[in-house]
């Protein structure tokens, strides 16, 4: 059976590797390789990759914790491997990693029709502060803001 694949913190050498991932899970708003970058600098060990050995299939972005909160920045799987269990592993991951910093919230947010992942994170046991924020990420980019209390 092949090895489960690995989660790891992000290095600078993923990054034109992130860009593609990012582009392929998000084709109509993808982050610029600059903001990429400038995760990095700045969250470090927040912003964890699923790593096969041969390639990166999935990351999930989260910030350094600020008055005991943290934000999940981005989740994304590969789109020929989502479905298979490894957002909710990455997921998990990272919310066991700011569990043991004694992070007291995690705040998210996430676009309103997006099911799977509105889904998955009430699965993880966040929930919906609210209606949707109307163009919370400029005209049109409505987001639901959702939360976990640990
Ligand atoms: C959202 C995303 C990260 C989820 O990762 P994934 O690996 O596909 O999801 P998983 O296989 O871990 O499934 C987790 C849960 O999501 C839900 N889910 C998964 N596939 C689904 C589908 N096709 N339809 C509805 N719900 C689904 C289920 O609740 C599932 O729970 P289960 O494990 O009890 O079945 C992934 O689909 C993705 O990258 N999508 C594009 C980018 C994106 O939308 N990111 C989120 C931005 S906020």
């Amino acid at each position: 059976m092949a090895p489960l694949p690995s989660i790891r913190p992000v290095t600078a050498a993923d990054l034109p590797e992130l860009v593609r991932l990012d582009g392929q899970a998000f084709p109509s708003g993808p982050y610029p390789y600059f903001v990429l970058r400038q995760f990095l600098d700045a969250y470090g060990d927040h912003l964890l990759v699923l790593d096969d050995g041969s390639g990166l299939l999935g990351y999930v972005f989260a910030t350094a914790p600020n008055a005991d909160h943290s934000w999940i920045l981005s989740l994304a799987i590969t789109p020929g491997l989502q479905g298979r269990g490894l957002g909710r592993r990455l997921m998990s991951e990272i919310l066991e990693r700011l569990r043991s910093e004694e992070v007291k919230e995690v705040w998210l947010t996430v676009e309103p029709n997006n099911d799977t992942a509105v889904l998955l994170y009430r699965s993880l046991g966040f929930v919906a502060e609210g209606a949707p924020r109307r163009d919370y990420f400029g005209p049109g980019e409505d987001r639901l803001l959702m939360t976990l209390a640990f």
